[in-house]
């Protein structure tokens, strides 16, 4: 009862979710609610979704670059822990708008730090990437040192260092998660990826699912790999979700700063993908076309370090269920 208890409180505090009108954002806080927590979302819904924000959460429409306001938001609301999900994360398009990129996901990360300064925030949980390790053969573990290969990831590698070194400074702990490629919706039937202009291969297939002709598009076929296509390791979203509550619960009780690769181990071809979709749709269209800029040929993780450190079990890793997932939202979102 006690440890019950003890738990409870945990997840009694205020928590500030930035990105949480987003994809996994909300998965985040469906969770969190479900957890008893009381959560704030902090978004300026640029690829978010108000269908996304949940009822039970006080949303603030702002952003992150607008360090006056996040300053009052985290004062009034005595918040004790944030989770940083706001970022900008097209690969392609910040090659092209570098400056932009900088702006939203490298100094909205500092301004968000620079508003705990002298706060009750004591523990950050920051969204970042696989990608920051680059084009690495074989499973990649926390201990690599990172070479990020698109300004995307170079802008994740950069936010990074900025929390770990103001951790010291302004007396939080964190959580650097470093998420691998995210997919699936959640069971609850009530979220799931809209945005469409990330270039997700999975949420690219379940449109293309909804489609009488479906046609999907390969980037690159004579990359290093066992079929010259790319190479991701794919989490379900909802997994991903629990590894939030899981590792903020871990670093609030052992108050020791965590980096976490979060995914399943396991790597995927793009061609082996399109090949576990054909089984549930058929006449499918596949076009091969150029490489795009910044992606790396393959990437998938170790996960030792996750499984133990939060003794934690993944539930959905299943490729067919996280593709099964994505196509049963997108077919939602259509009714
Ligand atoms: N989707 C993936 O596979 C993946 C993989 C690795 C890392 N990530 C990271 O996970 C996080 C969430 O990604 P997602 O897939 O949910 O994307 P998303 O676009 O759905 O979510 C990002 C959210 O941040 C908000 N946002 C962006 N800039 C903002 C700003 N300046 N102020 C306030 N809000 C802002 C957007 O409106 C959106 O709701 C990102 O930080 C991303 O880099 C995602």
């Amino acid at each position: 009862m006690m440890y019950l208890y003890r738990n409870m409180s945990i997840f009694a505090n205020n928590i500030l979710v930035t990105g949480g009108a987003g994809y996994i954002g909300s998965h985040v806080v469906e969770l969190l609610i479900k957890n008893n927590s009381k959560v704030f979302i902090f978004d300026n819904l640029i690829t978010g979704y108000k269908k996304l924000i949940n009822k039970k959460a006080k949303f603030i429409r702002g952003d992150i670059k607008n360090l006056k306001k996040l300053t009052k938001i985290i004062n009034e609301n005595n918040i004790n822990s944030i989770i940083h999900l706001a970022a900008y994360i097209n690969i392609k398009e910040s090659e092209k708008y570098k400056k932009k990129y900088y702006r939203n996901n490298v100094g909205g990360t500092l301004n968000l730090i620079k508003a705990c300064r002298g706060t009750s925030v004591k523990t950050v949980i920051f969204s970042s990437s696989c990608s920051i390790y680059g084009n690495i053969k074989g499973p990649v573990s926390e201990k690599k040192t990172p070479n990020p290969k698109s300004y995307y990831a170079f802008t994740k590698y950069k936010s990074e260092e900025i929390i770990k070194r103001y951790s010291k400074k302004f007396n939080f702990k964190y959580g650097i998660l470093r998420y691998f490629n995210v997919a699936g919706a959640s069971k609850s039937g009530k979220i799931g990826e809209i945005e469409k202009s990330h270039g997700h291969l999975i949420k690219n297939l379940a449109i293309q699912s909804t489609k009488l002709k479906p046609e999907v598009d390969i980037f690159g076929n004579n990359y290093n790999t066992k079929d010259g296509t790319c190479v991701r390791d794919y989490i379900h979203v909802a997994d991903l979700a629990e590894i939030h509550i899981v590792a903020l619960k871990n670093i609030i009780n052992k108050k020791k700063s965590l980096i976490l690769n979060c995914g399943y181990g396991k790597g995927y071809s793009v061609k082996e993908i399109i090949d576990i979709f054909k089984k549930i749709k058929k006449n499918v269209i596949v076009r091969y076309q150029k490489k795009r800029q910044g992606d790396v040929a393959q990437i998938y993780a170790n996960i030792s370090k996750l499984r133990k450190t939060l003794n934690w079990k993944p539930k959905y890793n299943n490729i067919n269920l996280i593709l099964r997932s994505a196509i049963k939202w997108e077919k939602k979102l259509l009714q």
